[in-house]
């Protein structure tokens, strides 16, 4: 039997495609907007690329890339057009500063993240600004106390601790699925408070599609298409939450969602229900793809980096922790650098959007009303203005915190800046260290001959593939 080749062309044929079409048609330079008569504002500088698509291939190939060429050719403040837009780009840590600490109030997260995951996630906190973001932002804090971490970790240990004892090394264990089932389970768990099984399996389900409608490439209502299915799985989401509010509501679960539905500020603030419900509907996606980034590429990295994974599994051997006790992972600093390197290098919320809402100015830079901003959070991070041989996992860059902070207050930046700063930070290192812990105790693992993970682009950068790795159980020799 022969096999026809497909017809339809892969993703790195598309990519090689964009990236030749756009060098044959290069767009004119030009200033996005004029700055107003007698300001000493300058423009901001940019093109368009190939007609409609802008640049929309060109990223596709290499996004960080792309980033930087941007940032030698035109700095920090520079536009580009992509799919019938114009995207002002903000770059490097006083970009981003100027649009985070908003003094002006000129940016929108609303306006700026509704294009983006606007359908999927309205009115999750992210997409709420200024005073009515403030007053949720003041609820929502009631969640995230020390002893209410400590709550969550309580729930999240025993999970952690069956999931790896259920891991069964072999030559190509695939680790990023499992990576995903892992944190998917606890987010049942923990977040909503759900029993392993049918319920749960539904509920991933659910949110699965509904995060995938928001990176839909086709991005309109069509029946069985990526968006609609999104839509619907939306809709299932809001029923499921609220069904289960009552009983949230009458019992004192440790869960985030039970928790939620008891949060009130000292004035007595509290959600409505449909805000406890949107708010999980956000929370989960916020807390559930950025986790499986950094966890599944500090894997990565440890397996290419052996000698640090070594020196981490004798601090996570030598380092008696308590590790059902919130912040028993600070007593391992070694870990703490890995960690935050991997934040670094592979921001796993990579780009974040704004919207002005008036004419303002980033950096000297007028930027007109209605202007659509991104935030480039992963390429600001792999600036070799700020980070020496950026592209290199070297934990050691973080062993001083004197020193980072020295270069810039936000060169280090991954959990954001300003209002909407995350929320979760402390959540997410409790998690992924919490894992990973867990991990070097009682597996050894590497990444095979030659192999380099390919990326793609969900939240941030992310494994294209399963992420193989050989694993092996820890040997007595090396305890
Ligand atoms: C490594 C993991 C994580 C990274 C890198 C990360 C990064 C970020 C960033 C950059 C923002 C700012 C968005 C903006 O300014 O537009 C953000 C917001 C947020 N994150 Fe995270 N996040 C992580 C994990 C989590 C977790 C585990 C949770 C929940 C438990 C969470 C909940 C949130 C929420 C609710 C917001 C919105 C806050 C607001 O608008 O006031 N994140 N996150």
């Amino acid at each position: 039997m022969t096999v026809s080749p497909p017809l339809i062309p892969s993703k790195r044929q598309l990519r090689a495609v964009g990236a030749s079409v756009t060098e044959l048609f290069p767009s004119a330079e030009e200033p996005l907007a004029k700055p107003p008569v007698g300001s000493s504002l300058k423009p901001v500088m940019g093109n368009y690329g190939f007609p409609f698509l802008g640049h929309l291939l060109t990223t596709l190939v290499d996004p960080l890339e792309f980033a930087r060429e941007r940032y030698a050719r035109y700095g920090p403040v520079s536009w580009a057009g992509g799919a019938g837009f114009k995207v002002v780009a903000a770059l490097g840590p006083d970009a981003m500063e100027e649009v985070w600490l908003n003094k002006d109030k000129a940016f929108s997260s609303t306006r700026g993240w509704a294009p983006v995951i606007g359908p999927f996630f309205r009115r999750g906190i992210m997409l709420l600004d200024f005073e009515e973001h403030r007053d949720h932002r003041r609820i929502m804090q009631q969640a995230f106390t020390r002893s209410r971490l400590d709550g969550y970790l309580q729930l999240m240990n025993p999970i952690i601790d069956s999931t790896l004892s259920g891991w069964r090394p072999r030559q190509r264990f695939p680790f990023y699925p499992s990576a995903k089932h892992l944190l998917l389970d606890l987010a049942a768990q923990v977040f909503v408070g759900v029993e392993l099984g049918p319920e749960s399996d539904q509920l991933t389900r659910d949110f699965i599609d509904t995060v995938r409608g928001g990176q839909a490439a086709i991005r309109a209502n069509v029946p069985g298409g990526v968006w609609a299915r999104g839509l619907q799985a939306r809709k299932r989401l809001e029923r499921f939450f609220l069904d289960l509010l009552p009983a949230r509501k009458r019992g004192d679960g440790a869960d985030l969602f039970s928790v939620l539905a008891h949060s009130e500020t000292d004035d007595g603030l509290r959600f409505s229900d449909a805000d406890i419900v949107n708010h999980m509907i956000f929370m989960l996606m916020a807390a559930h793809d950025t986790s499986a980034i950094a966890l599944s590429m500090l894997t990565y990295e440890l397996g290419r980096n052996t000698l640090w994974q070594s020196r981490l599994r004798q601090e996570a051997l030598n380092t008696p922790v308590d590790v059902s006790m919130y912040g028993a992972m600070d007593e391992l600093p070694l870990l703490d650098q890995a960690f935050k390197e991997i934040l670094r290098m592979y921001a796993p919320a990579g780009a974040l959007f704004r919207q002005a809402i008036k004419d303002t100015e980033i950096l000297g830079h007028f930027v007109p009303r209605k202007s659509q901003i991104a935030l480039s959070v992963h390429a600001s991070m792999r600036l070799p203005d700020y980070w020496p041989n950026p592209d290199t996992f070297d934990p050691s860059r973080f062993e001083n915190p004197a020193n980072r902070d020295a270069v810039h207050r936000y060169a280090f930046s991954p959990f954001g800046g300003g209002v909407h700063k995350c929320i979760g930070q402390y959540f997410a290192g409790m998690t992924v260290k919490t894992i990973l812990h867990g991990m070097l105790r009682r597996f050894e693992w590497t990444v095979p001959d030659g192999y380099r993970v390919p990326l793609t682009w969900g939240t941030g950068p992310m494994p294209d593939d399963d992420l193989p790795i050989r694993m092996r159980r820890v040997q007595p020799a090396s305890t």
